[in-house]
């Protein structure tokens, strides 16, 4: 089989790239590991900024998100039980983030490219990218199903296939440099049918550690409270969960907060990591393959995004007949990522409890998020991440 990208990974930044790919007439074919109902059980954060929700309606994939999906104005930071709101619109410009669960997102791509007639291959095992230092890259794998091996030659790989794929794994390890800091807490989460506490999300900071209220719809919540690394999610009742939830927010959100029953609950491991550079030869890397961020700035899909925008661009400006766009990928999406490390950072150190710290640096950071939330300019830092940087190309 030939097709000019292969693309490994069928997240949302493989799936969004493929969906701009197909618009722009280029020809490609995604593999994916595993099957599409556990690409579609994985839960994941759901804050999407305007330049996603834009890369989306051009992708020709928004119409459910217009519809279903919750445009947030502002969220609200609860300091040692006091609120603060950052005003996302006022302080940027009328800008919005959009609350839509990455299930959501994921489900509507896959059925754009089902109904568009796009191959996708399932359950591809032992995928492994060759010759991307020529011309002619290949890309082999194994059937799933019958356990054929096949081979795809193309004239590019795009690695969209998370933090633990292949195609970052594949580079020569003196092509490449890895930067990461690794968080002694995680956060365990728990998704409910029932209505969130609030009308927009509660980031809270408390001695007993960070909690999030976030949500998918109008009657699906999603909570996150911080744990140790050691924690089992099994030792997590709900009854649990929710008492340690309730201990970390305020009496006015403990009057309205409603529980029930968890449709899921799972811990995850806090990570901040890049690699450099994203190019090497005729592959790619885009998104979670080349960079993490931990959750706390709600960025990684975001990330994804504007990767794979920046990627369809070149490839596109590539069978144009121009370079020039593939030459920079890498240093065009590394200047946004870095931001995004920065602010997923910043947002992680000043919110969460650290067991261990320096006492000299935990004041300086609680005098930090207090210097944040009562300055303007503090306020206006937070919102301008918050929804999203400007791109500088
Ligand atoms: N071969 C084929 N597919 C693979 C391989 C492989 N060797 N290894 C991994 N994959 C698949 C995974 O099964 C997964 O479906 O690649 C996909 C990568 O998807 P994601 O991990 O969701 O990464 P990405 O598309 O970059 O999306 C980033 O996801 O992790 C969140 O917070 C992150 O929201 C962000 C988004
Ligand atoms: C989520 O809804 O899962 C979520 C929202 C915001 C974050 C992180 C996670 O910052």
């Amino acid at each position: 089989m030939r097709v000019q990208v292969a693309i490994v990974g069928a997240g949302p930044a493989g799936l969004i790239l493929g969906q701009l790919l197909h618009k722009a007439g280029i020809d490609a074919v995604v593999l994916e590991a595993h099957t599409p109902e556990y690409v579609l059980g994985r839960i994941r954060a759901g804050v999407l900024e305007q330049v996603a929700v834009d890369l989306l309606d051009e992708a020709g994939v928004g119409r459910r998100m217009h519809a279903e999906g919750l445009p947030h104005d502002g969220f609200e930071l609860l300091i040692e039980g006091r609120r603060h709101r950052i005003d996302l619109a006022g302080l940027t410009g009328g800008k919005q983030v959009m609350v839509y669960g990455q299930t959501e997102l994921t489900k509507d791509l896959m059925d754009a490219r089902a109904s568009a007639g796009l191959k996708t291959v399932y359950e591809a095992k032992d995928v492994s990218v060759h010759d991307f230092d020529t011309k002619r890259p290949r890309v082999r794998y194994r059937n799933g199903g019958d356990g054929q091996s096949h081979e795809i030659e193309c004239d590019f790989i795009a690695g969209c296939d998370g933090f633990h794929g292949v195609c970052r794994a594949s580079v020569p390890k003196n092509a490449i440099a890895n930067f990461e800091r690794v968080y002694p807490f995680g956060w365990l989460g728990l998704l409910s049918d029932t209505p969130p506490v609030s009308g927009e999300l509660i980031y809270a900071k408390t001695e007993r550690g960070f909690a999030l209220c976030s949500m998918r719809s109008h009657t699906r919540s999603r909570y996150y409270v911080q744990v140790p690394l050691t924690e089992k999610v099994e030792n997590w009742s709900d009854d649990k969960f929710w008492d340690e939830l309730r201990k970390r927010l305020d009496p006015q959100a403990n009057g309205r907060l409603v529980t029930g029953p968890s449709i899921e609950k799972s811990i995850a491991p806090l990570r901040s990591f890049v690699a450099e550079p994203m190019r090497f030869g005729r592959l790619f890397l885009a998104g979670d393959a080349a960079h993490i961020v931990p959750p706390t700035g709600a960025k990684g899909l975001n990330l994804a995004a504007t990767d794979v925008r920046t990627l369809s661009r070149a490839l596109i400006e590539f069978y144009a007949g121009s370079e020039t766009g593939i030459d920079h990928y890498s240093a065009r999406c590394l200047r946004r990522i870095w931001k995004a490390e920065r602010f997923s950072w910043w947002m992680t150190m000043l919110l969460h409890t650290f067991p261990d710290t320096n006492p000299f640096e935990q004041r300086a950071l609680d005098a930090e998020l207090d210097y944040v939330v009562h300055s303007l300019a503090g306020r206006t830092t937070m919102a301008e991440n918050y929804v999203g940087l400007p791109f500088e190309d």
